[in-house]
């Protein structure tokens, strides 16, 4: 199994601590979650029916029709190789993005893809031999964006018989660079999530935008009902529910704001990068940095390449004097240790 953010149980574990006492920001969920709400027997009662509102309401908040509802994008991420496969015929190459969410690479991966790697976007070299690319929008952890007009380009390169799989598990609150904003190309799919933005991550709801002919494959994979019916009418509300995104995406941005400039002032401005939920700071001590914030019982993600660590949003002032704090105890902390390590030196 890869490793994720969000293990505060685990973590709390280790240090013989109440995981309440720990302030977790290991994850790019919003702080803010949609609220808990009555939800009718009957969605306890019966089974999950597809005309039950759930796809209207996502095709009036994401202003897509083409949608299928997936239990959390995971779920399409994971389904997808075997999908394309059967399609295909064969098992062909995927581009992937050297950093991202790995479990796409574990999915292409364990279904037996050969893989290849791009940078910030894939190479004309590397386009004309792949059967797939997968492109992370915004990219997690790495935060680079691409523009409509950057995916646009990319589309015009590519063959009407190459896929493209754009995971935009990151994209609501600021859009403009959905692929969503216009018709999809028949090989283009969308992957959306609810865990993110609407910080539902335990309901494992997402939805998967393409066309029918992708949909139908697609839902064969993952068979009936993948979404319960407590699920599915949680979700409905969250999406219909239009004065809650907005106030929540000010309030987000408001949140962002203040984050952002407390960190400025303690790690050089260079080396602190957002996108969306989450924010990124590269450093060359991030092991150390990771272990004395877990000594000061504030979580955070130390990236897979050891050299950045990445931070959720903080939900409100108190989350933010408590990160800033235990961030200011992990600088103080390596200046000393690096101070003595350069004494040391002199000495011998
Ligand atoms: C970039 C990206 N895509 C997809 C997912 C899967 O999210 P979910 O299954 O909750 O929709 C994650 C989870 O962290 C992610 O970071």
């Amino acid at each position: 199994m890869l490793h994720h953010g969000g293990k505060l149980i685990q973590e709390a574990r280790k240090r013989n601590s109440d995981p309440k006492e720990w302030l977790d920001l290991s994850t790019g969920i919003s702080p803010i979650s949609y609220p808990s709400i009555d939800i009718p027997q009957q969605a306890w009662h019966r089974l999950p029916e597809e005309e039950d509102g759930l796809v209207a309401a996502a095709q009036q908040y994401y202003g897509y029709p083409d949608l299928l509802p997936v239990a959390g994008s995971q779920a399409a991420i994971m389904a997808l190789p075997r999908v394309i496969e059967t399609q295909l015929g064969y098992k062909g190459c995927v581009l992937l993005p050297q950093i991202g969410y790995q479990e796409h690479h574990g999915a292409w991966q364990r279904a037996g893809w050969r893989i290849e790697f791009y940078q910030h976007k894939p190479l004309n070299a590397q386009l004309s031999c792949a059967d797939v690319v997968v492109l992370i929008n915004p990219n997690n952890p790495t935060t680079v964006k691409h523009s409509g007009q950057a995916i646009a380009q990319l589309e015009s390169q590519l063959t009407t018989k190459q896929i493209l799989i754009i995971d935009e598990a990151f994209m609501d609150g600021d859009d403009d660079a959905s692929r969503l904003r216009s018709e999809l190309r028949s090989n283009t799919l969308v992957l959306r999530s609810l865990g993110k933005f609407f910080g539902l991550a335990g309901l494992r709801v997402g939805f998967v935008a393409a066309n029918e002919t992708w949909r139908a494959k697609l839902n064969a994979e993952l068979g009936p009902w993948t979404l319960s019916g407590p699920s599915r009418y949680l979700a409905t509300q969250a999406l219909l529910d239009q004065q809650w995104q907005h106030q929540v995406a000010t309030r987000l941005t408001e949140l962002k704001n203040e984050q952002l400039t407390i960190l400025m002032q303690l790690f050089s401005p260079d080396s602190v990068r957002s996108a969306s939920l989450f924010i990124r700071i590269e450093h060359p001590q991030s092991e150390a940095l990771y272990q004395y914030c877990c000594e000061q019982l504030l979580l955070v993600r130390l990236c897979d390449e050891k050299d950045a660590i990445r931070l959720g949003l903080c939900g409100d002032k108190q989350s933010l004097i408590q990160m800033q704090q235990a961030l200011q105890y992990a600088i103080d902390k390596l200046e000393k240790h690096n101070l003595s390590d350069a004494v040391t030196c002199r000495v011998e």
